[in-house]
């Protein structure tokens, strides 16, 4: 039997999230191949010229409206900002399900809409400073000194070129001796929540606009350095990658968030999981997103993030692609996320 073809999508169900699972009701059908419809039908409705909702048009015409739309300002001040800052960690201990792509995304498309962003690369690999273009060279200040010297935020925060009202704290190739070093350092598991707690009073001090959202981009482990993100943050948001075997290992994840609720951070939880890489075409994706939005009913987003060849190119050009290619499917997705995840309360 083909893989894909004929044997039903394998997803793993470690015991959290057996538990997690055993109170699932209904469980919302996935989206049509992630098309974001509404989305579309938003940006097309009003604000566009009539000339670019005609079906005659040539789509590029739309494309083009689109663009104008995304990235001239037209987007600002649709979203309601959050009552407080939402601290979100993106993390899943596996690599490659798309963490770096949905916080860059999602940070992108929160600050096209007018809000205040904080990026937060915790990945030594720093995926998301080179997606947003920030400087990450060996020299440049960056969270390694946040953890392991103290240095303020403030210091190392950097503005995201083309994209007002979004910052990156960059990630350098030093941070991956952090994880060691951080294991003799005072208040090893509360470095990064006690730089942001700085941050945030500083930026009041100075008569800073308040940040709406701070979006932590987590290494593909479990180690001190995502302690530090799941210490900082209020909630989790968990990508799946609509592959094989696309819940296992997360039990392991829900424990980690479990032991830090008790004993670090009582306010954390899994807020969020969204389905990333979603191929409309297999049999096997519309599998595993049946699978896991049953087991996790409340959790997942309606939008799931389709496949799309410009989102893997946008990073080349150290870009997200919401600049990119604001009118593709996958920027279209990554707006309908962002939307959603404003309109969902923080808490439980
Ligand atoms: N929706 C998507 N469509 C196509 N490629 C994607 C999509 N999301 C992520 N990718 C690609 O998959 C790879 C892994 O994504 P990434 O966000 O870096 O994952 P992680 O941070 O979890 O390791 C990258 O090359 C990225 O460009
Ligand atoms: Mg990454």
């Amino acid at each position: 039997m083909a893989p894909g073809t004929e044997e039903p999508a394998r997803v793993v169900a470690d015991d959290p999230v057996t538990a997690a699972a055993s109170a699932a009701a209904t469980a919302p059908r996935p989206p049509d191949g992630g098309e974001p419809g509404a989305l579309r039908a938003a940006l097309t409705a009003d604000d566009v010229p009539p000339a670019a909702q005609d079906p005659v048009d040539p789509p590029i015409a739309a494309a083009a409206a689109t663009a104008v739309r995304v990235l001239g300002g037209g987007l600002r001040g649709s979203l309601e900002p959050p009552r407080e800052t939402r601290l979100l960690a993106v993390a899943n201990q596996k690599g490659g399900v798309g963490k770096t792509t949905t916080v860059v995304n999602i940070a992108a498309a929160l600050a096209l809409h007018g809000l205040h962003v904080l990026v937060l690369d915790v990945d030594p690999q720093g995926n998301a400073s080179t997606a947003l273009s920030i400087d990450h060279h060996a020299d440049v200040p960056s969270v390694y000194d946040v953890l392991i010297e103290g240095r303020p935020l403030a210091e190392v925060v950097q503005p995201v070129e083309g994209i007002p009202g979004l910052l990156c704290a960059p990630a350098t190739i030093d941070l991956a001796g952090a994880e060691i070093e951080l294991v003799s350092v005072v208040a090893r598991e509360s470095r990064l929540q006690r730089a942001v707690a700085a941050y945030a009073k500083e930026r009041a001090a100075r008569g800073e606009p308040r940040l709406d959202f701070v979006l932590i981009d987590c290494p593909p482990s479990l180690g001190l350095l995502t302690v530090n993100a799941l210490v900082a943050a209020h909630e989790v948001l968990v990508p799946i990658q609509c592959e094989y075997y696309a819940l296992e290992g997360l039990g392991q994840l829900w424990r980690n968030i479990d032991l830090i609720k008790q004993h670090l951070n009582p306010e954390l939880h899994v807020s969020t999981m969204l389905l990333t890489m979603y191929d409309g075409r297999t049999r096997l994706a519309a599998q595993v997103a049946d699978e896991v939005r049953e087991h996790f009913p409340t959790l997942v987003l309606k939008t799931a993030v389709p496949r799309s060849v410009r989102v893997s190119e946008a990073p080349s050009y150290g870009q997200t692609v919401m600049t990119y290619d604001p009118a593709s499917s996958g920027a279209l997705s990554y707006l309908e996320v962002a939307r959603e995840l404003a309109g969902r309360p923080a808490s439980r």
